[in-house]
């Protein structure tokens, strides 16, 4: 049995992000796949829920990208059919990189094999998953998905 397995998890939560299994993952039937990587890495789900994002959601969440070209098929896409939304918690101050580095870069295309786009993506629209980008943007995305937290 793979060390991963074995290991005991710290119960500590340092630090949070914010991760969507976007609408591709759930049509592809990736959605345990992702959540079991992000499990097994050692990271825990705090919080989860699954949603249709809405379009005015969608363009709060993606809001600094409101000005680029590919706004509206980002949204299209967001929109499309249900996402699961989750707090995931790290024993470090890491959440937020830790969770990048599994994700992998934004292009699916070039993303290195063994990350979560390297290995099910191929086109940039449609790269499964989205993670926070940085410690002020997980406490505002979390704000905006668990409001009632
Ligand atoms: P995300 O926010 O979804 O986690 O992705 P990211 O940080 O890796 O990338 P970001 O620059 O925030 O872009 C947000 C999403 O927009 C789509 N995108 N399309 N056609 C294009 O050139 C292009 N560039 C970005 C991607 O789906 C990306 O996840
Ligand atoms: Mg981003």
């Amino acid at each position: 049995m793979p060390e991963t397995l074995t290991a005991t998890p710290s119960e500590t939560t340092l630090s949070e992000t914010l991760i969507i299994c976007k609408p591709d993952a759930q049509e592809r039937r990736l959605i345990g796949e992702i959540l079991g990587r992000i499990e097994r890495k050692g990271l825990k789900i705090v919080e989860m829920k699954m949603l249709t994002i809405s379009r005015d959601l969608a363009q709060q969440h993606y809001s600094e990208h409101a000005d680029k070209p590919f706004f509206g098929e980002l949204v299209d896409f967001i929109c499309r059919s249900p996402s699961v939304v989750a707090i995931v918690g790290a024993a470090s101050t890491d959440a937020v990189s830790i969770m990048r580095t599994l994700i992998g870069p934004t292009d699916p295309a070039t993303a290195p094999p063994g990350t979560i786009r390297g290995d099910y993506g191929t086109v940039v629209t449609e790269n499964l998953v989205h993670a926070s980008d940085s410690p002020e943007s997980a406490s505002r995305e979390i704000a905006l998905f668990f409001p009632e937290r």
